[in-house]
C-alpha cells in the first residue's frame, strides 16, 4: 500500500479548513506560482518541501492572506480571502492563523513572557489575564524557568519555542510556520519539532510547516513538494471531493 495513504488515514474524514485553487503570482519577470491547488484539513501537519527559490514562501504567504495572490483563490471559512479588506485580513491573521519563522520574530527588549502576550492584549485581553496566559503556554512548551529572560538569554531552541508559544496563544485553527528549526541544531531542532508537534496536536490546530529537513517532515501526516511554482509531488488537495 502507497506510505501516503496509511499516513493520511487520520485525516481521511477531516474537513477542509484552508482550501486553494489556481493559485499564481509573478515578483516582476520572476513567476513565482504557475497554479497552486492545495487542501489543508483541520488538525493535519502538512510538510511543504521543495527546493530553494521555488515558491514555499510565496505560496504560505498566500494562504495565510499576507499576500495576494495575481489569480486564483484562498478559502478560509466560507470567505475568500483575497475579498477581504486588509482590517478584515488582519484580523484574521490576529485570531485565526499563527506564523513561526526562522529567526528574528521575538521583540529583543521584551522578556519571554512579555513577547508571548503581546498578541495575546493586541486581541483585547487584559494585560493581567495576558500575561496569565502566557505563563501557561510557556509552561506548555517546558520554558517555566525561563518566562522572564530576554530573548538574547536564551538558546535558539528555547527561543524559538517562546516564538511557538507567542504564535500559539491566541489559540490559532492554522499554525504556518517558515522552516522555524532552519536555524537550529539538530538536537534542538528536534526538541523544538517535538514541542510544536505535541502543541499543535493538543490544541487540534492544523499546521503548515516548510522545511528543507527530513527529519522534520518525518513528523508531517501529509507532505508536498514544491517545484518552480508548482506542487510536484504529494496530494494536493482531498481526492475524495
Ligand atoms: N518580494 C519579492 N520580490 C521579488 N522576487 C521575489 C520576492 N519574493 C520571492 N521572490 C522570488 O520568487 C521566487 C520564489 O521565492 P520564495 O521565497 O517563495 O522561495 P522559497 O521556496 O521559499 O525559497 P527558500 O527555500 O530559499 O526560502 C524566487 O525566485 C524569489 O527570488
Ligand atoms: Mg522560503
Amino acid at each position: 500500500m502507497n506510505e501516503n495513504l496509511s499516513i493520511t488515514q487520520p485525516f481521511s474524514g477531516a474537513p477542509v479548513a484552508l482550501r486553494a485553487r489556481g493559485l499564481r503570482h509573478r515578483f516582476g519577470q520572476t513567476e513565482a506560482l504557475r497554479g497552486i491547488d492545495l487542501d489543508v484539513l483541520a488538525g493535519e501537519v502538512l510538510a511543504v518541501m521543495g527546493p530553494s527559490g521555488s515558491g514555499k514562501s510565496t505560496l504560505l504567504h498566500m494562504l495565510a492572506g499576507v499576500l495576494c495572490p495575481d489569480a486564483g483563490t484562498v478559502e478560509y471559512g466560507g470567505k475568500v480571502i483575497s475579498d477581504l479588506g486588509e482590517v478584515e485580513r488582519s484580523k484574521l491573521r490576529l485570531h485565526e492563523f499563527g506564523f513561526v519563522f526562522q529567526f528574528g520574530q521575538l521583540l529583543p527588549d521584551l522578556s519571554a513572557v512579555d513577547n508571548v502576550s503581546i498578541p495575546l492584549m493586541l486581541s483585547g485581553i487584559s494585560r493581567r489575564e495576558a500575561l496569565r496566559r502566557a505563563r501557561e503556554e510557556l509552561g506548555r512548551l517546558g520554558l517555566e524557568d525561563h518566562t522572564s529572560k530576554l530573548p538574547g538569554q536564551l538558546s535558539g531552541g528555547q527561543a524559538q519555542r517562546v516564538a511557538v508559544a507567542r504564535a500559539l496563544a491566541t489559540q490559532p485553527r492554522i499554525l504556518f510556520a517558515d522552516e522555524p528549526t532552519g536555524a537550529l541544531d539538530s538536537l534542538s531542532a528536534e526538541q523544538t519539532m517535538q514541542a510544536l508537534i505535541s502543541v499543535v496536536r493538543q490544541a487540534g490546530a492544523s499546521l503548515v510547516i516548510i522545511t528543507h529537513d527530513p527529519r522534520t517532515a518525518a513528523y508531517a501526516d501529509r507532505e508536498v513538494i514544491v517545484r518552480d511554482g508548482s506542487i510536484s509531488s504529494g496530494n494536493p488537495v482531498q481526492v475524495t471531493q
